[in-house]
């Protein structure tokens, strides 16, 4: 009987393509225009993909990784759009509760509450999210990830060392940028720490599949006007790396 297998869901190809670096015994099943990498990092089984953007793609390829791949556990890792103005770019964000922003039954349900199950926020098992906080915490007080960074990048991009920090993810079919709707957001989910646009949809497959999972988040962009300008350099340069230092932490 298999004890685990860990499903690696990235929402980034660049750190993607990182971990399928750190495979042994590496096959490839192409399936649905997605590529899944098995194979094992520190022995223990993986299978890794591209989860794709948005939250039809995200959860079509998680439901995937449960049902042909019998995958026991979950991680997902990919960037955000910060929206409290704690965060600065290159902090990490460890969901500790996910809303999908963009759902709304109203009058029949409550906003943003999720058909059937009754719930607006999921949250994972304590057991993951202490596990990420315990390693995610250390590779920044051990400066890990600034060493993988050469400083003309970090200049580039003014990254500081990082933070942790856990709490509330939204996410949504929209890419954020402007303080507009920014604002907007944080009217009416006052918690919400950063956006993306997986997530909570991954979040909701592994709640409706009882399998134990976590989202971590590295903080790209502010979500606002100058946002993709920041996105997709930043994650080539940093996140990627970033992501791929982090699943190397958590696979042990
Ligand atoms: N992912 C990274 N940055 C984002 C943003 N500004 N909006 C939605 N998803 C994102």
């Amino acid at each position: 009987m298999i004890s685990k297998r860990i499903g690696i869901l990235g929402a980034m190809p660049e750190e993607i393509n990182g971990v399928v670096g750190l495979l042994n015994n590496k096959k490839e099943v192409v399936k649905g225009m997605r590529t899944y990498y098995t194979g094992t990092i520190n022995k223990i089984e993986v299978v890794v993909v591209f989860s794709r953007w948005g939250k039809v793609a995200s959860a079509t390829t998680v439901t995937h990784l449960i049902v042909e791949f019998d995958i026991t556990h979950l991680i997902f890792t990919g960037v955000a759009g910060a929206i409290d103005n704690k965060l600065n770019i290159g902090d990490v964000v460890i969901a500790n509760s996910l809303v999908q922003h963009d759902l709304d039954a109203r009058p029949i349900m409550n906003q943003f509450e999720i058909p059937l199950l009754g719930k607006i926020l999921l949250s994972p098992p304590n057991e993951m999210l202490d596990l990420a906080v315990k390693s995610i915490g250390d590779l920044i007080k051990d400066n890990v990830l600034m060493t993988l960074i050469a400083s003309k990048e970090q200049d580039q991009f003014s990254l500081l060392n990082p933070k942790l920090i856990v709490g509330q993810i939204a996410s949504g079919d929209k890419f954020f940028s402007n303080n507009v709707d920014k604002n907007n957001l944080l009217k009416v989910l006052p918690e919400v720490l950063c956006v993306e646009m997986e997530g909570a949809a991954v979040a909701q497959v592994c709640f409706e599949y009882n399998i134990p999972y976590i989202i971590i988040r590295i903080i790209s962009d502010e979500a606002n006007e100058t946002s993709v300008v920041d996105f997709k350099e930043f994650v080539i340069q940093i996140a990627s790396k970033f992501g791929v230092a982090i699943i190397k932490k958590l696979i042990q």
